[in-house]
């Protein structure tokens, strides 16, 4: 079975964004791969959050990816920080990693250009850890978004170079992977681009609030002032509102407001109704076991305990063979 993983930041609540354009394909893999889904805890201290937050946020992702349905008997669900041999594994690797071509990585262009004061040397190996986390597992699929990319073909050249460096064939070659195509990308509610925590509080629906405050952001949600003739072309904000719907209610009910549109007699407002209502029936069950799962401290202890024992078996048989490749033999 081939091997899978892929890092989580621990970026606060996941939205419906998230959902639908990562956290589904987690769901399905786990039954057909070898998974190592974790919460990149270490990944996040390039932004020096407080131990509170940090501790907070890293909770809070492991309430809803169990919440969610990530089985922890079938894939391995882990945090970062739980296994040693992932820190150990990257100052190895971090000696082949050449400063050139890690300061022409975009995202850390990108970061220095945002951050000029921050710009630290966790930041500029960033990759080199995230190629840690994939090489650690000897992984061949890693289901990401097109944003990593290029961290995940340095993760090959990083793994390549091992190999080479060694003359050994250890290291697999990892690639990116999607169920389809076509990158599922949700649309927020302000009416511009995709659904995103930094597109402020209006733009997103998460999965842990309430009805209240999700219906609120809906009814809220830009529209036009409505078609004037007949099979107009839908304006983007009026767009994302029924590929919202596609997501969470049922084909007649969508193609009843459809045709409405096209016969000019749709009211936003019932849309916007039906819209918040489906997302209702969707989101209260997970709703519910998220507050469960963030009540029940023995379900977060087990779940990460769980993790990491599995985790640390796969990472520390890579470790050792790892240590004798490169030459560092006990003398005692
Ligand atoms: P955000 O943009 O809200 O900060 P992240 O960058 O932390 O989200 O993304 C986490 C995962 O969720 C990534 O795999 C990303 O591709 C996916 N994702 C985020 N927003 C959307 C969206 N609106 N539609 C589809 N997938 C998304
Ligand atoms: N860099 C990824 C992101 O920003 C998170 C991540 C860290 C990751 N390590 C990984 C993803 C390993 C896949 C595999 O979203």
């Amino acid at each position: 079975m081939e091997t899978v993983v892929s890092g989580i930041r621990p970026t606060g609540k996941l939205h419906i964004g998230n959902y639908f354009g990562a956290v589904a394909n987690f769901l399905k893999m786990q039954y057909e791969y070898n998974c190592y889904f974790f919460i990149a805890d270490i990944h996040s201290l390039t932004t020096h959050p407080t131990p509170a937050d940090l501790h907070n946020s890293v909770r809070q992702v492991l309430a809803e990816n169990i919440a969610v349905g990530l089985d922890i008997d079938k894939c391995t669900l882990f945090i970062q920080s739980d296994v040693p041999e992932i820190p150990e594994l990257y100052t190895y690797l971090n000696m082949n990693a050449y400063k050139g071509e890690l300061e022409r990585a975009a995202s850390f262009k990108e970061k220095v250009r945002s951050n000029p004061d921050n710009v630290n040397a966790g930041l500029l190996t960033y990759p080199v850890l995230m190629a840690t986390d994939i090489l650690i597992h000897k992984a061949h699929k890693v289901p990401v978004g097109k944003d990593q990319e290029q961290h995940l073909e340095m993760t090959r050249t990083f793994g390549n170079r091992f190999n080479r460096l060694y003359n050994v064939e250890y290291f697999p070659e990892a690639q990116a992977f999607s169920y389809s195509d076509k990158l599922v990308k949700v649309p927020g509610l302000t009416g511009v681009g995709k659904m995103s925590k930094s597109g402020g509080d209006a733009d997103a629906i998460f999965l842990a609030d309430d009805e209240a405050v999700n219906t609120k952001k809906i009814m809220r949600a830009k529209t036009d002032a409505g078609p004037t003739q007949p099979n107009q072309k839908k304006p983007d904000e009026v767009q994302n509102l029924f590929d919202l719907m596609k997501l969470v209610s049922a084909m007649d009910v969508i193609e009843n407001f459809d045709s409405a549109y096209n016969n000019c007699s749709i009211r936003y407002g019932d849309m916007k109704k039906q819209l918040a209502y489906d997302m209702e029936v969707f989101l209260k069950p997970i709703r519910e076991k998220i507050a469960d799962a963030l009540k029940n401290e023995t379900v977060l202890a087990q779940a990460a305990k769980l993790g990491a024992e599995k985790a640390r078996e796969s990472a520390s048989k890579t470790l050792k063979e790892v240590r004798e490749i490169i030459g560092f033999r006990k003398f005692y």
